[in-house]
């Protein structure tokens, strides 16, 4: 198999499955399918789904740490892409159908309901990952000033399980959920970084001696 291109069926197959999601969401709404509050029920199914591409973002680094995995790796801007187009197609949902452009209202719903500014924030702090996501904007950024930026795709889904959390208001289990994954996936992180360090360290000790 060539090095350029292994498995090509991957990231065509990766994307039309991540339209999955949107398919089944707007063809339950067209059929009248979505319960008896189809508005809230779509706008909770779709901010689910961005959360669920915010964390399969993070399980790409880890699966090269832990298992050996690179592919995932290939994979890892797509998940991060859908997650946007997710979380913009539930803001989008909340400003159009559910509040009917009352920009007045969702004014007073981002800067006085927290879960509501906190999910903002979310998306906001998303905007810079998306528009510097093409190989173009990394190296315009440089890379070292990119991955720092990128830094932020942790700090996205810890808003995004608070906002679930706070939404939920009693059943917290489905955000603990996602809330323990995290950190799982934040401890595998942080314990790479420090073996890198510490292995970086020692080695430009034995360097010196
Ligand atoms: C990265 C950004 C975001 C993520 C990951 C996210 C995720 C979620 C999740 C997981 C839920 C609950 C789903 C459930 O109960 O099954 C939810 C609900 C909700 N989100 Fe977001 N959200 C984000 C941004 C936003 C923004 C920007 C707004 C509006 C300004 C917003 C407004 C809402 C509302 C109103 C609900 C409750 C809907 C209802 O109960 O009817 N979210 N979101």
């Amino acid at each position: 198999m060539s090095n350029r291109a292994p498995q090509p069926w991957l990231k065509p197959g990766v994307f039309v499955g991540a339209l999955v999601p949107l398919i089944v969401i707007a063809g339950r709404g067209l059929r009248g399918e979505l319960g008896a509050n189809p508005i809230s029920q779509a706008l909770n199914q779709l901010g689910l789904v961005a959360l669920i591409f915010l964390v399969a973002a993070l399980v790409c680094t880890p699966l090269k740490t832990l298992v050996g995995w690179t592919w995932p790796i290939r994979l890892r801007r797509m998940l991060g892409v859908f997650a946007f187009a997710y979380a913009a197609l539930h803001f989008l949902t909340y400003v159009v159908l559910d509040q009917t452009f009352d920009w007045r209202a969702i004014i007073a719903d981002v800067t006085k309901r927290r879960f509501i500014y906190v999910g903002f924030s979310a998306l906001m702090l998303l905007i810079p990952l998306a528009v510097t996501s093409t190989n173009a904007a990394v190296k315009r950024l440089g890379f070292v000033r990119w991955k720092r930026l990128h830094r932020l795709a942790y700090v996205v889904p810890i808003l995004g399980v608070i906002h679930f959390t706070w939404r939920v208001k009693k059943d917290v289990r489905e955000p603990v959920t996602y809330a323990v994954v995290l950190a799982v996936l934040l401890l595998i992180r942080a314990a790479t970084f420090l073996r890198a360090r510490r292995s970086g360290s020692s080695s430009q000790r034995s360097g010196e001696g």
